[in-house]
């Protein structure tokens, strides 16, 4: 990205040989497997996890209830939004929020993706202590130990290139006094927001005044303008896919006017918009970001929905995530209780889907359990396993340390750790 005519160019040494520290996320094969991590069978402790999967354990030998992600699906998720990017001129920085996962990220870098998306403080703490060297913070930043943290990352390391966003003049005088003394500028977007949205300025001028403060300010350094599209609407409805449109193309005028290097949008659901309003600005000489995160594993009902690539046809995402639980209770007919709940599976995007049962859905989740709603007559007993489609990556991955990955054969092949 760094190579573009006008486009965004970090400060510091930009040379950047590995956007990940390679042998920080090998050694996560080394971490002994315990009590700690919920979908480790008790028969497998004291291993490593690369000693585990020398064994080739299949997915019936983990407990449940269960989380488990799909080898082929995430590998396509992965690299059909690198082609994508690829194709429309823009450079991602996936949401590393989605998942935690040093070694995903490793997969999503290793595609082409220019740096890690996060959102606040701890997570940046993480990227760091796994190397990630270019990091989009999409939010602002004030927490004065933090700004401390940060001003530290980047003196000592001459090859971090951090960006994050500003919505207002306070939050400019708050990071300038903070950041006294640091040897570089922090780069830092504008943002803006959208009556009903979330952060962000919400008036042009108000923004411009902003951007006015931050090239005033020695301590940072004016990059580019960013917003996030996916807090104006959560359906394809034509009033929701409206207001992105209209948000977009207020976000590319503001970009124009402040003569922005870089522009960043984008999450999952509405990256075609931001690829058609936006995307014109690359030839312009500005490097247009894109953050989607959740498009790694896809799901089974809110993004299956909502994706653009399911919507405008062509190579769609595919779920990539799977829960699974037991039957421990089966009390009155046509109802059976089984043992993952809401401290397992996601329910704030719709509540987990049987995908084997046909008539049969989950009415309901308590912390611990599910509750299976059956067609009469369905054959479904105590200790029996069932598989669920989920929905919404994004409080999906935060209830599980170490994920399964499983193969077409559903042999586990690999355990993605996570850091929340
Ligand atoms: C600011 C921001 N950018 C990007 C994203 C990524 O969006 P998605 O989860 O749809 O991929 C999010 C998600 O919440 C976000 O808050």
């Amino acid at each position: 990205m760094a190579a573009r005519r006008g486009g965004y160019v970090a400060t510091g040494q930009t040379e950047v040989v590995a956007v990940i520290d390679g042998p920080a996320v090998d050694r996560l094969r080394d971490e002994r497997l315990d009590w700690r991590f919920k979908a480790v069978p008790a028969d497998a402790w004291g291993a490593t996890v690369g000693e585990y999967l020398a064994t080739k354990p299949a997915r019936g030998d983990l407990g449940t209830p269960l989380l488990t992600l799909d080898a082929d699906a995430l590998d396509h998720n992965v690299s059909t939004m690198a082609d994508w990017c690829a194709r429309s001129g823009l450079a991602h920085a996936p949401h590393g929020k989605t998942t935690m996962a040093p070694a995903l990220w490793r997969k999503q870098l290793d595609a082409g993706a220019w740096g890690i998306t996060l959102a606040n403080a701890a997570q940046v703490r993480v990227g760091r202590a796994f190397g990630v060297r270019r990091i989009m913070l999409a939010n602002a930043l004030v927490d004065p130990g933090a700004l401390r943290w940060l001003g530290a990352q980047l003196d000592a390391d001459p090859g971090f290139e951090f960006v994050s966003w500003v919505d207002s003049t306070r939050t400019v005088d708050l990071m300038t006094e903070a950041l006294r003394g640091v040897g570089r500028p922090v780069d830092v977007c504008v943002e803006l927001g959208a009556p009903g949205g979330r952060t962000g300025c919400r008036d042009d001028d108000e923004a411009v005044a902003v951007a006015r403060a931050v090239r005033q300010s020695p301590a940072l350094r004016l990059v580019g303008a960013a917003g996030y599209e996916g807090a104006l609407a959560h359906d394809t409805s034509p009033e929701g896919l409206a207001a992105v449109d209209t948000y977009l193309k207020r976000l590319g005028r503001f970009a124009g006017a402040i003569d922005a290097g870089l522009v960043s949008a984008g999450g999952s659901a509405y990256f075609d918009q931001v690829g058609d309003i936006l995307g014109p600005l690359v030839a312009t000489g500005a490097t247009v970001l894109l953050r989607s995160g959740a498009y790694i594993t896809h799901d089974d009902l809110f993004l299956q929905g909502v994706s653009p690539l399911t919507r405008r046809g062509g190579a769609a995402f595919r779920p990539a995530a799977r829960g699974w639980a037991r039957v421990v209770s089966r009390p009155e007919p046509g109802l059976a209780l089984l043992d993952g709940g809401k401290r397992d599976f996601p329910y704030d995007e719709g509540l987990p889907v049987p995908l084997d049962l046909p008539g049969a859905h989950v009415s309901a989740l308590n912390d611990q359990h599910s509750f299976l709603r059956l067609p009469a007559g369905a054959a479904l007993a105590v200790g029996d396993v069932v598989r669920l489609g989920l929905s919404h990556p994004c409080t999906m991955f935060d209830k599980w340390t170490l994920i399964p990955v499983l193969d077409a054969e559903d042999t586990v092949v690999d355990l993605v750790r996570t850091y929340f």
